[in-house]
């Protein structure tokens, strides 16, 4: 039934929205049956994970030869940073925190790169583009870039002439786009998730994205500027900006999806949302250069229900979202005294975040810790919470904890409500027995609830496909979105939306983990519906989205760590 539906859509019969509550349903982890994949590592077909444009102009960006001194806290504390000029050497450090390799890894013979953004299997389906202006060093006139990590560096894709880029920052309104501002687009490649985790791929792709997302609004703070995600912008005018819609340029290579755009600005005004005219698509007046790579020679199995559900979510052009955050917390209310001191500096924290690939199952953190890692997954009223004032809309994911090792704190299975309107539903879908008790000490508006007390440790690994990091760590974590309702406001596209806002929850955990001086790792495999059985969620509204554990790490001492790059 499912699949018809998935091939209906293919084939012009299903509902958009069909086609996304039947792929969420088939792509499920259960106990007695995983999603579909492949089922074991076709290694002849591992893609290649740099995409290259053969032929466009590479424009390397310089690693500054000290380390920024910025510390960690101010990252969350914009007013204090002052912006950065646009230059060379400011696109070369934004991308550099943001999405770089920092570090290879050694085992034997075999060498595998780490980036500052995490991605499931170290696969980074994430593609980056910058629409970046005419810039002393970098271009003559504004350009279209790609992103190389490997070589950090960009590759010119199109040069736009002056008129094209005065008529995309003509698109926003006096004032709203000022000097040094310019466009990041992420895009991804699905098969370099589906050549693993086939049909499951495309929610992983959506969390790198989400990831990536983060890591840039992280990057931007680290230099002062402000990052806005332009949710109104069609994916098709993304992809046209993107120049992912030219087949004459990708011939046999995989092809890239759309994802999203954000407009990065050393001195963006309130309000937020800036724009008063719909982006448009390229027209005249842009000179493409470049050929994708093909990333594997050939393909040894398809995922259609991966395209089906990737067009059921494109966007078309809409009215940004405009929501109401006056009800929220203040900064106060959220931290009790918000935090202005810490010795990690911003960089040491971003470039040296690492999952953990095992936890030692004795690290206790503790509960001031604990209390301000919660808060800072939660929005203020203020709307300067970053890295939520990248995002317009309320939060719909909400965390259901399993904690372990807190001191002070009676292990068992907590709620935090990101919303705190949304407590009295959370009550209703989840099991009638949970005791939703304050957690005492907690501050004033940290909406953090006791359900049930007891070691929650097996369930924990369980449901997270027995992973034991689940159950080891000093918390893990199931993310629950708020899913139909926020489907049915703004479209089955917003099925992508909810797992970007998943990512950028992990990212900031990664962070703060790094900040604890312990780690933390996304967990994409769980079983789907015992996670929600373990939360007495029946109703289908309400579905897990992520995982996520933080915990005292056990390091691999048999792996060799080497500089990222071999001019560092
Ligand atoms: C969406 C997502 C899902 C992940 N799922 C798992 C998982 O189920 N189990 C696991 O051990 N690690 C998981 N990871 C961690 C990745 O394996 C890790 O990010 C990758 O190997 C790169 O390493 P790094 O995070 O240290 O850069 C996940 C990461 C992401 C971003």
């Amino acid at each position: 039934m499912i699949f018809r539906k998935l091939i209906g859509l293919v084939e012009g019969e299903a509902s958009a929205a069909e086609v996304v509550a039947a792929y969420h349903e088939r792509t499920k982890h259960h106990f007695h049956r995983y999603a579909a994949s492949l089922g074991y590592m076709d290694w002849a077909t591992q893609p290649d994970p740099f995409r290259r444009y053969a032929g466009a102009d590479l424009v390397r960006l310089p690693l500054p030869k000290a380390g920024r001194p910025l510390p960690y806290w101010q990252l969350y504390a914009s007013a204090a940073v002052p912006p950065m000029p646009l230059s060379l050497a400011s696109v070369s450090l934004f991308f550099r925190y943001a999405l770089s390799l920092t570090a290879w890894k050694q085992s034997g013979d075999t060498t595998w790169p780490l980036r500052a953004n995490p991605s499931s299997g170290n696969l980074h389906p994430t593609e980056s583009y910058a629409l970046l202006p005419a810039l002393d060093q970098i271009g003559e006139t504004a350009a279209v870039y790609h992103y190389a990590p490997r070589e950090h560096a960009l590759e010119r894709r199109a040069a736009l002439d002056a008129k094209r880029w005065n008529e995309l920052a003509g698109s926003f309104s006096e004032g709203s786009f000022p000097a040094g501002s310019f466009f990041v687009g992420l895009s991804s490649v699905h098969w370099r998730e589906a050549w693993k985790y086939g049909e499951r791929a495309f929610r992983y792709c959506q969390h790198d994205v989400g990831h990536a997302l983060a890591s840039l609004r992280i990057a931007a703070a680290a230099l002062g500027w402000r990052l806005v995600l332009l949710d109104s912008v069609s994916d098709g005018t993304l992809s046209s900006l993107l120049g992912l819609d030219r087949d004459e340029d990708f011939a046999a290579a995989e092809r890239e999806e759309a994802d999203l755009l954000v407009l990065i600005s050393p001195d963006l005004p309130a309000p937020l949302l800036t724009e008063s005219k719909p982006l448009t698509a390229h027209g005249g007046g842009v000179l493409w250069q470049g050929k994708a790579n093909t990333l594997t020679p050939e393909h040894s199995v398809e995922w259609p229900v991966i395209d089906a559900v990737a067009q059921a979510t494109r966007r078309c052009e809409s009215s940004p979202i405009k929501e109401d955050f006056s009800g929220f917390p203040s900064e106060d209310e959220l931290f009790g005294t918000p935090i202005r001191q810490g010795q990690l500096t911003a960089e040491r924290a971003i470039l040296g975040r690492r999952s953990a690939v095992a936890m030692d199952g004795s690290t206790a953190i503790s509960r001031a810790a604990f209390f301000r890692m919660l808060a800072r997954l939660i929005p203020t009223q203020e709307r300067r919470a970053m890295p939520w004032d990248a995002i317009p809309w309320r939060p719909r994911i909400h965390i259901g904890l399993f904690v372990h090792r807190v001191d002070g704190l009676a292990p068992g299975i907590y709620a935090l409500a990101r919303d705190p309107d949304k407590v009295d539903i959370l009550k209703r879908v989840m099991q009638a027995e949970f005791c939703w008790q304050r957690v005492p000490d907690c501050p004033p508006r940290l909406p953090l609830y006791l359900l049930k007390e007891g070691d929650c440790r097996t369930l924990a690994t369980t449901v997270s496909c027995g992973q034991a990091i689940a159950g080891d760590g000093a918390f893990s974590l199931a993310m629950i979105a708020d899913y139909m309702d926020s489907l049915a406001a703004y479209g089955s596209g917003f099925y992508r939306n909810l797992f970007w806002e998943a990512g950028m929850v992990g990212q900031l955990l990664y962070l703060e983990a790094e900040e604890s001086g312990i780690r933390a790792t996304g967990i994409g495999c769980y079983f789907d519906d015992p996670v929600h059985a373990a939360f007495g969620i029946v109703s289908r509204e309400w579905q897990s989205f992520y995982h996520f554990t933080v915990g005292g790490p056990v390091e691999d001492n048999r792996l060799t760590t080497l500089p990222a790059y071999n001019f560092e």
